[in-house]
């Protein structure tokens, strides 16, 4: 296994950002890039800069350079090959998902910003839909658009949001990730630029490299979108499409008001640019709002604007169920290229999520308000422990988007591990290192739970802030 590619030492210092922290320096950088590897923001088979090249672009000794590379071959993270270099893998031992999970009873993951199954009604839409299956085993039960049925519940639960839709106009994915995967497949290819915003939800960057794509991230503004600079981007820019996240925005909660919808789509006609909104997060208003409609009530055609949606965030991400919405012969282009990915979504589950759409409003009501009691506990917990560190009570969505009082965010995921909290560190939501100086910590988990984690984060953070000088961000690293 050889590498895919090679790595300076200025861009891994870059990746690497503030990563000292306390014991040892060689530790500390094996642990820093053990996290890079294990985030994905260090892909596999990266050829990493030799030693001696290391150690100048970070300003250390070659033996601390050194000593890293021999801690992560032992652990399994890095293979060498003397004339090939040092290159990234993972233990072969350890099933080391890319965002790991779990590794002791005791972890609390706060990486991931998904809830439990809302409590009773997973068991009810199980049953019913157990109930419906046999009149559907006589047919083959692939169907690349969808269950006719669950294209129909869709239709009507987004009919229901404000947006009038047919169910030729839905294609039930496996959810919204594959939906953004299969759409990039579709309308864009290796070399095209795609606007994001910036931070944005991880994975979607993550699919726009898999296609050989480059992300052209616009910067979110404290209080929302920079509309001036998403004009000039689309205009000078000229990317193939744009990705937004306007309801709840993962991960700064932040939600476009009516009239940025308006100028957006506006926008997007004037230039031709497809947008493809996520509507994951769209169900976890936690309000006040007043009813703000969803971008594709501005072009319910579909002419410019794509929404993407999931039973992931309202309902259960353990489904897989999620959708496209788009023009009918959209929809066709887009199920012909899923027969190559996937085929077909599973029969149950499609009947389960049918069964769930049916008592959307109740189970929704609930999570909301599930939600909006664990945001405002660990909003409290945060404030009275962290006063120096600020963030602004979100909308909607499921996560906090902090700004740390110093810029050590991924030393600080570093450091929180060891000390029983999995979190996603800043720089995973932005490119090219950007957001060092933030983390985001969803509410996702029982409140209890929340505020044993920030008790924990508590001792963490007086490490990573005793341990050492703290280099000051550079600014242009934040709007990069
Ligand atoms: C903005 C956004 N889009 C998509 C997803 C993935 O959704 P799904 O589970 O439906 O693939 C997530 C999950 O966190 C998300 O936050």
């Amino acid at each position: 296994m050889f590498p895919d590619r090679t790595l300076s030492g200025p861009h891994l210092a870059r990746l690497l950002g503030e990563w000292r922290s306390s014991g040892p320096v060689y530790l500390a950088l094996a642990r820093a890039l053990r996290l890079l590897v294990l985030d994905g923001r260090l892909p596999l088979r990266t050829r990493l800069p030799g030693e001696r090249e290391l150690a100048e672009a970070l300003g250390v000794s070659r033996t601390t350079a050194t000593a890293a590379y021999a801690a992560l071959r032992d652990e399994g993270f890095l293979a060498s090959r003397r004339g090939a270099g040092s290159w990234t893998r993972l233990p072969a031992d350890a099933a080391v998902p890319e965002h790991p999970r779990g590794g002791g009873e005791d972890v609390i993951d706060l990486s991931c910003a998904a809830c439990a199954a809302p409590e009773g009604a997973l068991g009810g839409a199980i049953e019913a839909a157990t109930a419906e299956l046999p009149r559907h085993l006589p047919g083959p039960g692939y169907d690349a658009a969808g269950l006719p049925v669950l294209r129909e519940a869709i239709a009507a639960h987004l009919t229901a949001r404000g947006v009038p839709t047919s169910a030729e106009q839905v294609l039930v994915t496996a959810g919204a990730q594959h939906a953004w995967t299969l759409l990039l497949r579709v309308l864009a290819g290796p070399g095209d630029r795609i606007l994001t915003e910036h931070p944005t939800y991880p994975a979607a960057l993550d699919a726009v490299r898999a296609i050989g794509a480059r992300a052209v991230p616009v910067p979110m503004l404290a209080d929302g979108w920079d509309l001036d600079m998403l004009a000039a981007t689309l205009r000078q820019a000229a990317p193939r499409l744009a990705y937004l996240i306007p309801d709840h925005q993962n991960p700064t909660g932040l939600t476009m008001p009516a009239a940025g919808r308006e100028q957006l789509v506006a926008l997007a006609r004037a230039t031709r640019t497809p947008l493809v909104i996520d509507e994951t997060i769209a169900g976890l208003d936690l309000g006040p709002f007043s009813a703000v409609p969803p971008v594709a009530a501005l072009d319910p055609d579909g002419d410019v604007v794509i929404t993407t949606g999931s039973m992931s965030k309202a309902f259960w991400a353990g489904l897989r169920v999620g959708w496209v919405r788009a023009s009918p012969a959209l929809v066709q282009r887009l199920a012909t290229a899923r027969m190559a990915l996937d085929i077909a979504s599973p029969v149950l589950e499609q009947l389960v999520a049918v069964e769930l759409l049916r008592d959307a409003p109740a189970i929704v009501e609930r999570q909301r308000r599930g939600a909006r009691e664990r945001r405002d506990v660990l909003a409290a917990a945060v404030r009275s422990t962290f006063p120096a560190w600020r963030f602004a009570l979100p909308g909607g969505g499921l996560s906090l988007w902090i700004e740390l009082d110093v810029p050590r965010s991924t030393a600080f995921a570093a450091i929180a591990d060891r000390h029983g909290v999995r979190l996603a560190a800043g720089p995973r939501f932005g490119v090219d290192g950007a957001f060092e100086r933030h983390v985001r910590i969803p509410y996702a988990l029982p409140a209890p739970v929340l505020e044993e984690a920030v008790a924990r984060l508590a001792v963490a953070w007086r490490a990573v802030t005793e341990s050492g000088p703290v280099t000051p961000e550079p600014t242009a690293a934040l709007v990069a």
